[in-house]
């Protein structure tokens, strides 16, 4: 990747292992005409602006983009980017170890382990949820909504979804966000984060949900409210959840850290090496195609 921005392009690289301090982004973006950010990286107005009218494209490597601005990037004639495809098969099959795990209480049982405090076998022991004839439902059935749901079969689930228009997969029922709520053993979420969907399971949300029932997300972590989440599992209202994202990372609510049904996951659903490689490669040919003059491949 950075051979081939190397072969074109001057690149001003940041190299730490964490998020680029504000302060650092906002004095080495001046003069830039390629941005390729993160989605740790808040790119709003003040960092446009702080590029300047040389700034031509915004490369996230990200298919989510609730960091970037995009009516700013739009009103500077910026082109934003995401990365989406190359990243549907890895999120779609981590959601599905993500479901496994916390219905089978894969943490707990290692954690139990390892703390030398398993002390056999039991009939009765450490039971979980099984998933065959059981309903899974999809909040959001954008790509990732839509290659969770086809694996559903493998594991005998049918699959309810929310969605703003019914899309053409077989088998599964569109349904508004109360009866999913109330009739899915599994919630799972991949919804875009917007002001629409910010605190969308709220604890009225979290209150429909069957007591036996288990939310996963994987989409990004404000469309949760954490402290309702905390709330609920604390209180048996719900079984289970499992979490990939938070509303604040890297912190995690405190409320949930205690607690032994919920599966707490440092935002890992696009991370394997393929993917990650061919986020990064995505979004590269997005800067350079915008540099060269062409259309962005991804453009949002
Ligand atoms: C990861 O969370 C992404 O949006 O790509």
């Amino acid at each position: 990747m950075l051979q081939r921005l190397d072969q074109s392009c001057e690149v001003d690289l940041w190299s730490g292992r964490e998020a680029i301090p504000r302060e650092e982004l906002l004095a080495r973006v001046a003069g830039k005409q390629a941005l390729v950010c993160l989605l740790t990286d808040t790119i709003d107005a003040a960092v446009l602006d702080a590029a300047g009218p040389s700034l031509k494209v915004v490369a996230n490597v990200a298919v989510g983009y609730n960091n970037v601005d995009l009516a700013s990037c739009r009103a500077r004639g910026v082109v934003a980017t995401n990365t989406p495809d190359v990243l549907t098969n890895a999120c779609a099959d981590f959601t599905w170890a993500l479901i496994l795990a916390v219905t089978r209480r894969l943490g707990e049982g290692e954690r139990v382990v390892r703390a030398g405090r398993w002390a056999g076998w039991g009939l009765d022991y450490m039971l979980g949820m099984e998933l065959r004839g059981k309903q899974l439902g999809i909040v959001g059935m954008g790509r990732i909504g839509r290659a969770v749901a086809a694996k559903a079969p493998a594991f005998g689930m049918r699959v309810a979804y929310t969605a703003r228009r019914p899309v053409d997969v077989a088998d599964a029922e569109h349904v508004p966000l109360d009866r999913l709520l109330a009739a899915s053993d599994i919630v799972s979420l991949h919804c875009p984060m917007t002001d629409e969907t910010r605190h969308l399971i709220d604890q009225k949300a979290l209150l429909r949900m069957k007591r036996s029932a288990y939310l996963i997300n994987t989409a990004r972590g404000p469309v949760v409210d954490e402290a309702a989440l905390a709330w609920a599992l604390r209180e048996g209202r719900m079984a289970g959840a499992a979490l990939d994202v938070y509303e604040r990372e890297p912190i995690v609510h405190p409320d949930l850290l205690p607690l032994e049904n919920v599966l707490l996951i440092p935002h890992l659903a696009s991370a394997t090496t393929e993917t990650r490689t061919a986020m990064a490669d995505l979004a590269v040919s997005n800067a350079l195609a915008v540099l060269a003059g062409r259309p962005a491949l991804t453009p949002l």
